[in-house]
């Protein structure tokens, strides 16, 4: 679960966030093609601002940080998408430590190593989620 500490810092940047969410978005992607060019491949269909989504998305869920049900059919839509791709368990830190880098290198000054970690929080939540539902298409698939 997610702390009362931490969704309440997370609501406290999400305004911030959104406002700079183009420029986040074009950081993440820099930062995670640079980085890990094995997983450009998966985004070889994806127009380009649909790619975009990925991290809008991330910012989006945050919003619903108190009631992540609103947000079940949402979360089954990207978990088929992702089975579909080939998305795997190991490519969610790749984009974690990208999208925190990019926060970082974007808001510089005002993303205190709270605010940080709490974003970490967050995102590894709505991974294992993710995660957890691929693996059961994935496992379906398979019967
Ligand atoms: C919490 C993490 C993530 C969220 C919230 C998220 C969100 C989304 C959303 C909203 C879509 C569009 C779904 C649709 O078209 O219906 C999508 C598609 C996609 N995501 Fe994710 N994603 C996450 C993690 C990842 C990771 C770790 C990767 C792999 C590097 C990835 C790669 C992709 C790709 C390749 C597509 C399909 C693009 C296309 O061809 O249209 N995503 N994701």
């Amino acid at each position: 679960m997610i702390t009362e500490m931490t969704k309440g810092l997370i609501k406290a940047t999400l305004f911030v966030l959104k406002q700079q969410g183009d420029a986040i978005t074009t950081r993440m992607y820099e930062l995670l093609f640079e980085k890990y060019s094995q997983v450009k491949p998966l985004f070889a269909n994806a127009p380009d601002n649909q790619s975009k989504i990925l991290t809008q998305s991330i910012i989006a869920y945050s919003e619903h940080i108190d009631d992540l049900s609103a947000l079940s059919s949402a979360l089954e839509q990207i978990a088929r998408k992702h089975v579909a791709v080939g998305i795997q368990p190991e490519y969610y830190p790749l984009v974690g430590e990208s999208l925190l880098q990019a926060f970082r290198e974007i808001l510089d000054e005002s993303m205190t190593d709270e605010i940080i970690s709490a974003w970490q929080e967050a995102y590894f939540f709505l991974a294992e989620q993710l995660i957890q539902r691929e693996q059961e298409l994935i496992a379906q698939q398979q019967t």
